[in-house]
């Protein structure tokens, strides 16, 4: 039986009625519409579903709307700070040509932009590895990774320096 939740996604706070065993990716993607959340595999392998609770990357395929009632979720339509402009992370993708299909790349945003709540991420430079290492939940088809680690560690740079959440 559905039962009333409350999520606050982007900054806005929705009253849903919703299934207690729904996804939260499904509660993004079919109640709320948020389509730039990809589902990829939906056994938490691939990373195409990430977004962020609390500033932190979680895969939107392995957690429960109910579990995310009373906390801040972001997904790749929060990150632009206008429809007109880019966020940072957006902006180092696109010159790093980080992405080819862009099936994965919602997914590879969510989980970077969360990296700049790591202590690495205050680095100078931001260790190549440690990038790697930290994204290694997100699977890519398509590039290859090089422009993908390239684009994070100069998109973590931006962000710290315009003071970009
Ligand atoms: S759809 Fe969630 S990890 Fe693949
Ligand atoms: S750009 Fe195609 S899967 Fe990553």
């Amino acid at each position: 039986m559905s039962r009333p939740i409350q999520l606050q996604v982007n900054g806005q706070l929705h009253a849903l009625q919703l299934e207690p065993q729904t996804l939260l990716i499904d509660g993004l993607r079919e109640v709320l519409g948020l389509r730039g959340t990809h589902q990829g595999c939906d056994t938490a392998q691939c990373g195409a579903c990430t977004v962020q609770v609390d500033g932190r990357a979680v895969k939107s395929c392995n957690v429960l709307a109910l579990q995310v009632q009373g906390r801040a979720v972001r997904t790749v339509e929060g990150l632009a700070p206008a429809p007109d402009l880019l966020h940072p992370m957006q902006q180092a993708f696109s010159q790093h040509h980080a992405l080819q299909c862009g099936f994965c790349t919602p997914g590879f945003l969510m989980c970077a932009v969360a990296l700049a709540a790591e202590p690495q991420a205050a680095q100078d430079p931001i260790d190549p590895q440690w990038v790697r290492h930290a994204i290694g939940g997100n699977l890519c088809r398509c590039t290859g990774y090089e422009g993908i680690v390239e684009a994070i560690c100069e998109g973590l740079v931006a962000m710290r320096q315009a003071g970009t959440p």
